[in-house]
C-alpha cells in the first residue's frame, strides 16, 4: 500500500487525512507534520489510526507520497528535503512552484514525480489537451466574498478598504505570477492555470471582490485552435477556512485515488 505522509493539517490536509483513515483509498497515512504541532497531535486522536506526528523532515522519510497542504512559504523547505529523498509529491500551494523550474528539473533527474490536483478548478484536462495545439487566449476571472480577501498582501499593502464596498469590484488585473505574489492563498487557480497552459502564452487574470458574495467562483476562458472553452465553478468555501473551497480538498483526495486505481479515466 501507497504510504503517504501530511504536511499541514488545516482545511485541506483534515479532509486529506481523514479520506486515507477511512479507507476510501487504497494508500496508508504512516504520518503528520505541521508547524502547529497541537493542532495536529489533535487530529491525530481524533483519526483510527493515530498517525504519529513528526518533524518535517521525518514524515518525509517515512512515506512514499508526500502531501504538501501547508503554505506557499512552506514549499523552499519542503520541496528541495523531499527531491533529496527522492519522494513523489503532491502539492496543493501551487502559487509557490511558477518560477521553480529548477525544481521541476531536479525532479526529472530524480525520478520524482509532483502531482498538482485541479484543486478549486475544474477543465484542466480540457485545457491540457488544447494545449496540445494552439492556444490564443487564457483568462480567469476569480469573484471571492470578502472575507477570503481581508487580509491577503495586496489588500494589506493598498490598504484596500473592502468592508466600505458596496457593489462588486475589479481589485486585480495582471499575470498569474503577478496574482500568486499578490494573493498567495488565494491564488492558486491562477497558478495551475499557468502551468498547464503553454508557458509562452500569457496567463490573465482577474480578481473580483463581491460584496455580500458566499462563494468563491471561478470563470475561466481559453481560446485556441482547438475552438473556444469557458468553464464556471461556483465553489462552496470550507467551514474551517473561506479562502478554501470544498472542491479544492476533494480534488486532492481525487487525485490520490487515481494513483492507487487501475482504471483512470479523464486526461
Ligand atoms: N490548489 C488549489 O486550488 C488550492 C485551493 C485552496 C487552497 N490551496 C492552498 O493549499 C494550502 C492549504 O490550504 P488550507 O485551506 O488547508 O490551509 P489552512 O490554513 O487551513 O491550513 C494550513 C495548515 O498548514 C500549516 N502550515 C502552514 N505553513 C506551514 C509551514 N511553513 N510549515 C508547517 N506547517 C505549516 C498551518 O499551521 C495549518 O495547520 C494553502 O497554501 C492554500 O493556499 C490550494
Amino acid at each position: 500500500m501507497l504510504k503517504i505522509g501530511i504536511l499541514g493539517v488545516g482545511a485541506i490536509g483534515r479532509v486529506i487525512a481523514t479520506a486515507l483513515d477511512q479507507q476510501q483509498l487504497d494508500a496508508e497515512l504512516v504520518a503528520l507534520a505541521d508547524q502547529d504541532h497541537a493542532r495536529a497531535e489533535c487530529l491525530s486522536k481524533e483519526l483510527f489510526g493515530h498517525p504519529p506526528v513528526v518533524s518535517i523532515d521525518e514524515m518525509i522519510e517515512r512515506c512514499e507520497l508526500a502531501v504538501e497542504a501547508a503554505s506557499q512559504a512552506a514549499l523552499p523547505e519542503f520541496v528541495p528535503k523531499a527531491l533529496a529523498q527522492g519522494r513523489d509529491m503532491l502539492i496543493m500551494s501551487v502559487g509557490g512552484l511558477l518560477g521553480r523550474e529548477e525544481w521541476f528539473r531536479q525532479a526529472h533527474e530524480r525520478n520524482c514525480t509532483i502531482y498538482v490536483p485541479s484543486g478549486a478548478i475544474a477543465g484542466l484536462d480540457g485545457i491540457k489537451s488544447a494545449s496540445i495545439g494552439r492556444i490564443e487566449f487564457a483568462q480567469l476571472t476569480s469573484r471571492k466574498p470578502i472575507a477570503a480577501l481581508q487580509g491577503s498582501k495586496y489588500v494589506v499593502e493598498r490598504g484596500l478598504q473592502l468592508d466600505g464596498f458596496k457593489e462588486e469590484a475589479v481589485i486585480f488585473e495582471g499575470t498569474a505570477e503577478e496574482a500568486a505574489r499578490a494573493f498567495p492563498a488565494t491564488s492558486n487557480v491562477a497558478a495551475s492555470l499557468r502551468l498547464a497552459v503553454d508557458p509562452a502564452v500569457p496567463v490573465r487574470v482577474r480578481i473580483v471582490a463581491v460584496p455580500g458574495g458566499s462563494e468563491n467562483v471561478h470563470e475561466i476562458r481559453v481560446h485556441g485552435e482547438f475552438g473556444k472553452l469557458t468553464m464556471k465553478v461556483e465553489n462552496v468555501p470550507s467551514k474551517s477556512n473561506p479562502r478554501t473551497s470544498q472542491l479544492a480538498a476533494f480534488s486532492a483526495v481525487a487525485t490520490l485515488k487515481n494513483l492507487t486505481r487501475s482504471l483512470r479515466v479523464g486526461t
